[in-house]
């Protein structure tokens, strides 16, 4: 049976239940993470949760947990739910307190974890390439921070929604920050470019492997600022995430991007994270 954790417990998800005045549901006020789970082994585990600790710096709340105690908990969340390829969130709030705004004293936080099959694109969606659509980003100036308040981000991915496609590309002040769930990269010629991190966008894990991948074949990449000009003429466009890995966005506001087909650059990096998944999964268990 599938089985989540509340607050130290393992149990069943109709039998955890959370108290009405947790500041995650009054406020938003918390930070969680996605770990994809491969042959039941987390997926750059250590890196998640390094980024973990940057969002609840970012938000001024103490670690729950060390690492060595997290890496125990989510090793058994996914000893105790199904399937080997799982997607595990983790979520942790500032406790339960009666409402105000300034944080409560001495409140200990909520830490809950799910787990759930992890859905990467069918086959058919890699061969076509997703339809993307873009949006001024209007979100808040610490995107760095991986917040459970995505109200910004779920009105702007109902954008795509709403017109069909599958992902909204963000822009700000004319520039690429990242797509509503995901990081974006574009391709100009034979170079991939990549927007520089900063408080504008999350951090991606995906991306950074993204990044390693092509630096250690030789594909020429920059990161630096990338105009929304750059954008709308790029020969390939790819979004990255933990779910979906890299997918090539055939379809921009409803405009071909290149011949309208994953482009040669984006196989290429498909076969390449594949690969890179498959020697992580294989190798000895850290
Ligand atoms: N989100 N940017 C945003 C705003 C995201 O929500 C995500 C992923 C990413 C990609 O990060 P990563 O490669 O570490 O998954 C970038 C996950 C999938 C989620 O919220 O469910």
């Amino acid at each position: 049976m599938n089985m989540v954790f509340l607050n130290g417990e393992f149990l069943p998800p109709d039998l955890a239940c959370i108290p009405v005045l947790d500041r995650g549901f009054i406020f938003g006020d918390g930070v969680y993470e996605l770990i994809p789970v491969y042959s039941r082994r987390p997926f750059r585990l250590a890196e998640h949760l390094r980024r973990l600790q940057h969002s609840l710096d970012g938000i001024r709340l103490a670690n729950p947990h060390t690492e060595a105690a997290w890496g125990e908990l989510i090793g058994e969340l996914i000893a105790r739910n199904e399937g080997d390829d799982q997607s595990v969130y983790l979520h942790v709030t500032r406790g339960v307190a009666k409402r105000d705004h300034a944080f409560p004293a001495g409140v200990p936080p909520t830490v809950f974890m799910m787990s759930n099959p992890l859905v990467t694109p069918a086959p058919e969606l890699r061969e076509t390439g997703a339809a993307a659509v873009t949006a001024v980003d209007n979100r808040w100036l610490r995107c760095d921070i991986k917040a459970i308040s995505l109200l910004p981000n779920v009105l702007l991915r109902q954008l795509a929604v709403d017109a069909g496609a599958m992902e909204t590309i963000l822009l700000r002040d004319g520039f690429l920050t990242e797509g509503a769930a995901s990081n974006i990269f574009i391709v100009h010629g034979d170079t991939l470019l990549a927007p520089p991190k900063s408080h504008l966008m999350l951090p991606g894990i995906t991306c950074d492997v993204v990044l390693e991948l092509a630096a250690a074949s030789g594909i020429p990449c920059e990161v630096r600022e990338i105009s929304e000009f750059e954008v709308r003429g790029a020969w390939e466009i790819w979004l990255t995430s933990s779910t979906r890995e890299v997918l090539a966005v055939t379809l921009l506001d409803g405009k071909p991007v290149g011949d309208g087909k994953p482009g040669p650059m984006f196989r290429r990096m498909h076969a390449l994270y594949q690969e890179y998944k498959a020697t992580v999964m294989r190798a000895p268990a850290r």
